[in-house]
């Protein structure tokens, strides 16, 4: 499925609570402080257009969120968003979300890591770049807290499959977990805008739970 062109937004905005940019980040930025609250943490990797984001931060006002998504235009998209809502408890990080999980987020401090429809790279040659890689485990691993989660969704089995498969070799994360389909409500009732695409195509989507362990 291709992508739909996003729509035009004013930028004038100040997205300064609300928006970052990794590489200009200094190389001894801290956490600390990105958020009014010590509340749990939780990690978007690949936040596209932060359907998922928003929605969180607004139903989970006691936790605080942070987005990677490395497309710019995506980024400013949900910055965007948020900071029309006036969210508080959610900014987005524009780059490599891999290189942020390994270089500023310190070991056990996160609440859940989640990951939904990464891009597939359908080709074999390319799935060495497929963002849930063993060095991206060995992060998720590292910075969740003991009983943290970690969720992944796909509509693309062999992904799936292969990651479940990579998973497995990771005795600290237990499952994976059966996770329900949710029955929508509403047009945008879904967790991140390709699960509703790929569920309005009436396509298969996989969803899996993980939780960690306390050792
Ligand atoms: C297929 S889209 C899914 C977006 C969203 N999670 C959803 O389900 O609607 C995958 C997203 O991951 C982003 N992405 C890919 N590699 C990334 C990386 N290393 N760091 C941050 N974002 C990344 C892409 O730019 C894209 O927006």
């Amino acid at each position: 499925m291709g992508r739909r062109a996003l729509p035009r937004q004013k930028t004038a905005a100040d997205l300064s609570d609300h928006y970052y940019e990794i590489e200009a980040l200094p190389a001894k930025w801290n956490i600390q402080g990105l958020f009014r609250s010590d509340n749990p943490l939780e990690i978007e990797l690949g936040s596209g257009k932060g359907l998922f984001l928003n929605r969180a931060a607004v139903e989970n006002p006691t936790r605080n969120f942070i987005g990677l998504e490395i497309r710019k235009k995506y980024a400013l998209y949900s910055a965007i968003r948020l900071e029309r809502v006036g969210i508080a408890n959610a900014v987005i990080f524009q780059g490599d979300g891999l290189l942020f999980c390994n270089k500023y987020i310190p070991t056990a401090t996160v609440h859940a890591v989640h990951v939904y429809f990464p891009d597939p790279w359908w080709k074999q040659k390319h799935h060495k770049r497929r963002v849930l890689n063993a060095g991206f485990m060995g992060d998720v691993v590292r910075i969740l807290e003991p009983q943290g989660k970690l969720y992944f969704w796909t509509d693309v089995r062999d992904y799936f499959d292969a990651t479940l498969e990579l998973i497995s070799q990771f005795d600290e994360l237990i499952g994976p977990r059966d996770v329900q389909e949710h029955q929508p409500e509403f047009d945008m009732d879904y967790r991140t805008h390709f699960e509703r695409r790929t569920r309005k195509h009436n396509e298969s989507v996989y969803r899996s739970e993980f939780v960690r362990a306390n050792t």
